[in-house]
């Protein structure tokens, strides 16, 4: 019997509480010792607690340090931030890790294996925009200043390469445009370089690649990448591109991880136009679960649920309309229960 391990669910919006509960129903067949907290984010939030991440949530991912969650909507207006940002940063969940593997073979490139490592909280993405108005047109010019540290960027790197030498990887590729953004994206591809011939030569080959060749490659021949490692806006669009890799967003999981906290998803949103239908695919949210496992270091779980899902969509060919096939949501939970039980 494993060690009991609390931990924060928050079935989302949209489509969340379904495929939440399916993985629920996996992870119980699998035995899997979390001990569930459950709390409300999204429009739920705001339905419950006038807030799109009520204080509640914050302080049980505050107790529990683990979270698996559903898609969050951000209220459109009322000047709500983004609540999937906004856990980011209250976190400081530097590293976002996005495997992309080919699990249904036959699609437009087979054998994908995959992983992006995207920089979560700087870059870009930190929010300093403003416009500058000039004769009476108020957005005549529009800044964004982007920040990158020396600091966050090593950590992140180390990230990276800490997973390529557990996981046994083989290459692990920065991405990086710096010879146009000199500084923003510069810094840390200097960074990675230093750290690698500090640390880890020999461990794994690095290799350095500029986004936009890095997107045509990727394209073309993606077997040439193992692990991209990148700053945050390369690393959104990436990680949607090696998605498409593998069969679309359904199939993309992703980790969010801090030094305090880690939180679990799928990389596809609510939903809105199946939702309530049960027809989604809870294939990305449970592939989530199975990284969630591996965090905890029930590997041998993790392991145990990914084979049950390579099986029932390949043996069994049960599959959700989106993958072509014909079942609900509860056709290919109880398809996939089933074969834990006999696993
Ligand atoms: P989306 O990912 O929700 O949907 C895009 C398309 O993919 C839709 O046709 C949808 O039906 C389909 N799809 C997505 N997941 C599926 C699944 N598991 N099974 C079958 N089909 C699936 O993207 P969209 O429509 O742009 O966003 C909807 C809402 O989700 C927005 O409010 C957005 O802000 C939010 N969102 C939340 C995220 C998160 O919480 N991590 C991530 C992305 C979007």
């Amino acid at each position: 019997m494993s060690t009991l391990i609390p931990a924060t669910l928050i079935a989302g919006d949209g489509i969340g509480p379904e495929i939440v509960e399916a993985t629920l129903a996996v992870l119980d067949a699998l035995k899997a010792p979390f001990v569930w907290d459950r709390q409300v984010a999204g429009l739920g939030g705001v339905a419950a607690a006038g807030d799109p991440l009520p204080e509640a949530t914050l302080e049980s991912i505050r107790r529990t340090r683990l979270a698996l969650k559903g898609p969050l909507e951000t209220p459109s207006g009322g000047g709500y931030r983004s609540s999937n940002v906004r856990l980011r940063e209250e976190f400081q969940l530097y590293a976002n890790l996005r495997p992309a593997r080919t699990i249904v073979p036959g699609g437009r490139f087979d054998k994908i294996d995959l992983v992006v490592v995207r920089e979560n909280l700087e870059g870009l993405y930190i929010g300093h925009e403003h416009y500058v108005p000039i004769d009476g047109d108020p957005h005549a010019v529009a800044m964004a200043t982007g920040i990158n540290t020396r600091q966050g960027s090593r950590r992140l790197l180390e990230y990276a390469f800490e997973f390529a030498v557990k996981q046994g990887r083989k290459k692990v590729t920065i991405v990086h445009k710096a010879n146009i953004m000199k500084a923003l994206t510069g810094l840390f591809l200097e960074t990675g370089i230093e750290l690698y011939e500090r640390k880890y030569k020999g461990l794994f080959e690095l290799d350095t690649v500029i986004i936009d060749a890095c997107a045509m490659k990727l394209v073309i021949n993606p077997w040439q990448f193992d692990v991209l490692v990148t700053t945050n806006l390369f690393g959104d669009i990436l990680s949607d591109l090696v998605a498409g890799l593998v069969g679309g967003l359904g199939m993309a999981p992703g980790a969010n991880i801090g030094a305090d906290a880690a939180i679990f998803e799928a990389v596809h949103g609510s939903a809105p136009d199946i939702a309530g239908k049960g027809i989604a695919n809870p294939t990305a949210l449970l592939l989530a679960a199975a990284m969630m496992l591996d965090h905890c270091r029930l590997g041998e779980m993790a392991t145990r649920l990914r084979r049950a899902l390579d099986d029932t969509l390949n043996i069994d060919k049960v599959r959700t309309g989106d993958l072509g096939g014909k079942a609900s949501t509860a056709a290919f939970t109880q398809a996939l229960v089933s074969r834990i039980s006999r696993s």
